[in-house]
């Protein structure tokens, strides 16, 4: 292909245990599909992959839940993701699967390489073990605090609150979650990964080679975990779902899904350049290829640290040049859920805002979770549809389209003299290309879309200062001009909003009659992109306006969802073992107000409170930080147990506990003696 670059662009494989939500989109299959069809406009050499994770807990989990085979829960969600994606235009090269026969064979090869290498520690150790479901308890079969940032919900191999990669064993209060019983440990034997050894590669290559062109938040993870120090790894699990460890000494053992799911991408580029009858190996082994991986921050770990060390083991393989993770998206305040049903589904969206797939990829990007969490509204959606696609870029086009129809049936003008304005206009076109471009090769695809949009203002800005339509009757060959340059914005803009709304693009081309040829780089290029005469399609809507009913819809639906969680909450907390009176009054809780509160340092939840009780001042570390800033608490009246034995949490040894609800939003409460005037001391009974 000439002298153009070749790149490989991956996005994460979505696990097929459900369907997928405008979370996955917005944080990466949108901005990668943006990447992709950008470098495609530009003529560039892509593969952009991506396929079903289909190995791991999460399936066998659904599985257990369903009361189906793990192979059923996987054609289910594959499907449904697969048709998901081609509805909301995401253009991958390739959509493969790891249960496929190829992806099996690759992967298989990856560790029988590196165990010939010596790549591995083949180790017997202790591991987690439920011996009621007689299983080893791995990944999301085990859920404890993290030892990191104390989330009660770590996993076994991750927490997804601050993202460390754990060991099983390092969870503080382990449980199962297939039977909810404390585990045991029974030894066992693995393939151990021993990351240490890649300790000062990756320190050289990421540290020092990407500290200025990796996003803050990728490179703060990884260097945090390289200045932790890197340990061995299990890349092997006693597990009956998955792809057999193909060494002898290993049958009922299988690869650990993050193993072998990010080889996923090679095989999948393998299945695609087979169908297209060209060769892979360039993709993934030429130095001049440019890899990137698309991911949420919950995978950044696997994908700059696990994944590259298994490439360079494995040693013929480039590395990725950069992994722009985004950051979560949460919905109307909310972390999105698909347990709770705290989603919007796409397929649902789809029956809802059918045909509107561009206005959801718009508000998503617009809004893109970039480089912190971000919130998505449905008043935020709408606003971006109709202040935005519909006021602006929609309106512009409209006139255009409506005005060349009226004034000349649809034939562009021959052009007079330009005007100042009229020039303007058109240098601002020549440039946008450049300057969108400078923001999408920096993955700043917020930014890039607010860029492309301004170019549609500046059009819409022009026909509403040179009013054309009041023009007609007294200068007509003015006119003719004004229109001549608004075609040029519309034909322009039909080039570069492509790769942010594809679908409207297709129909603008089909509009301002776009020659093949016209692509990104002509549009920078070029002082003409559409010639005088040329004869314009039809004009057709390519946006309409949501009204306050449509939102109010999805509002109640969200409401309704919250009702039910609220419902369901209050039904599966069963009540505890009866306790006699006797035990009752054994303890001791009083009236306390709050005299003082500062964080506990390196923790996210956790609140040191001195608290009055009448008799003496008691320090009480409290996990409310993430819902009360330390200003909030301080002159509460709260509930306190005074005579729990101390415990020392995070070097702090805590004196009580304070008695909190949670509120309907799931934020904790306190219990507040609420009748007048009770004091600090005086006793609850
Ligand atoms: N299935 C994983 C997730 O949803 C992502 C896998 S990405 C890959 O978090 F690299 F392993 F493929
Ligand atoms: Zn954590």
């Amino acid at each position: 292909m000439g002298n153009t670059k070749r790149h490989t662009l991956t996005a994460a494989l979505p696990y097929t245990n459900g369907p997928i939500h405008i979370g996955h989109l917005a944080g990466v299959y949108v901005p990668a599909d943006i990447y992709a069809r950008y470098l495609r406009n530009k003529k560039e050499d892509v593969v952009f992959i991506c396929g079903s994770d289909e190995h791991g807990v999460a399936i066998s989990m659904k599985a257990r839940k369903e009361g189906i085979s793990p192979q059923e829960v996987i054609d289910r969600y594959h499907a449904m993701i697969d048709q998901s994606f081609q509805e909301f235009g995401i253009s991958f090269d390739h959509y493969s699967r790891t249960s496929a026969q190829i992806h099996h064979q690759t992967a298989s090869e990856f560790f029988t390489t590196l165990h010939k290498n010596n790549d591995f520690i083949e180790e017997f150790t202790e591991q987690l073990y439920d011996s009621e479901a007689q299983q080893f308890l791995a990944d999301r079969f085990v859920t404890g605090t993290c030892p990191k940032c104390q989330y009660e919900e770590a996993y076994g191999d991750q927490c997804e609150q601050c993202g460390s990669s754990l060991n099983a064993t390092e969870l503080i209060n382990p449980t199962s979650t297939l039977s909810g019983a404390v585990p045991t440990l029974k030894e066992t034997k693995h393939w151990f990964l021993p990351l240490d050894r890649y300790q000062d590669f990756l320190k050289e290559w990421i540290l020092e080679g990407h500290a200025s062109d990796w996003k803050p938040n990728v490179y703060g993870q990884v260097k945090s975990w390289l200045d932790d120090g890197l340990k061995p790894r299990a890349v092997t699990r006693d597990l009956d779902w998955g792809i057999p460890v193909p060494v002898k000494g290993a049958e009922g053992k299988v690869l650990y899904v993050w193993f072998d799911a990010p080889i996923g991408y090679i095989s999948a580029t393998k299945e695609w350049a087979r169908l297209k009858g060209v060769d892979w190996e360039p993709y993934w082994k030429d130095e001049n290829t440019e890899l990137i991986h698309f991911i949420g921050k919950d995978n950044i770990v696997f994908h700059c640290i696990i994944f590259p060390a298994i490439l360079k083991a494995e040693g013929n393989y480039i590395l990725p040049k950069n992994v722009p993770a985004n950051e979560f998206l949460n919905l109307e305040g909310n972390k999105l859920s698909t347990s709770k049903n705290w989603a919007v589904w796409l397929h649902e969206y789809l029956n809802d805002f059918p045909g509107q797939q561009d206005a959801l990829r718009y508000a998503l990007t617009a809004n893109a979770p970039e480089n912190k969490d971000n919130d998505f509204t449905w008043k935020d959606f709408q606003a971006r549809n109709n202040n935005e696609l519909v006021a602006i870029y929609g309106n512009f086009i409209n006139r255009v389209l409506v005005l060349t129809q009226k004034y000349y049936d649809g034939k562009v003008p021959t052009p007079n003299a330009f005007t100042d304005a009229d020039l303007s206009v058109l240098a601002a076109l020549k440039k946008a290309p450049k300057t969108i471009g400078d923001s999408l090769d920096r993955f700043r695809f917020r930014e890039a879309s607010q860029l492309m949009m301004n170019l549609a203002r500046t059009g819409n800005k022009y026909l509403a200062e040179e009013e054309p339509w009041k023009l007609i009757k007294t200068a007509p060959e003015r006119v003719q001009t004004i229109i001549y340059v608004a075609v040029q914005v519309a034909a322009g803009l039909s080039v570069l909003s492509e790769p942010f709304l594809p679908f409207s693009s297709k129909k603008l081309k089909n509009m301002v009659a776009l020659p093949e040829a016209c692509d990104w780089k002509q549009v920078g290029l070029k002082n003409e992109l559409i010639p005088s005469q040329t004869q314009l399609g039809k004009s057709a809507l390519l946006f309409s306006k949501i009204e306050d009913d449509t939102i109010q819809i999805q509002l109640d639906k969200l409401e309704a969802t919250k009702l039910k969680n609220n419902e369901e909450a209050l039904q599966v907390t069963p009540v505890k073992e009866t306790v006699s009176f006797e035990d009752f009054t054994k303890l001791d809780l009083r009236v306390g107000t709050i005299l003082s509160a500062e964080k506990v340092a390196k923790t996210k939840k956790l609140l040191a409170l001195k608290v009055n009780i009448g008799s003496e001042t008691r320090t009480i570390v409290s996990g409310i930080a993430e819902d009360y800033t330390p200003e909030e608490v301080v002159g509460k009246t709260v509930s306190v147990l005074v005579n729990l034995a101390p415990r020392t949490l995070r070097g702090v040894e805590s004196q009580g506990i304070i008695l909190m609800t949670e509120n309907a939003e799931g934020k904790l409460v306190f219990v507040t003696p609420s009748e007048a005037n009770s004091q600090p001391g005086f006793t609850i009974r």
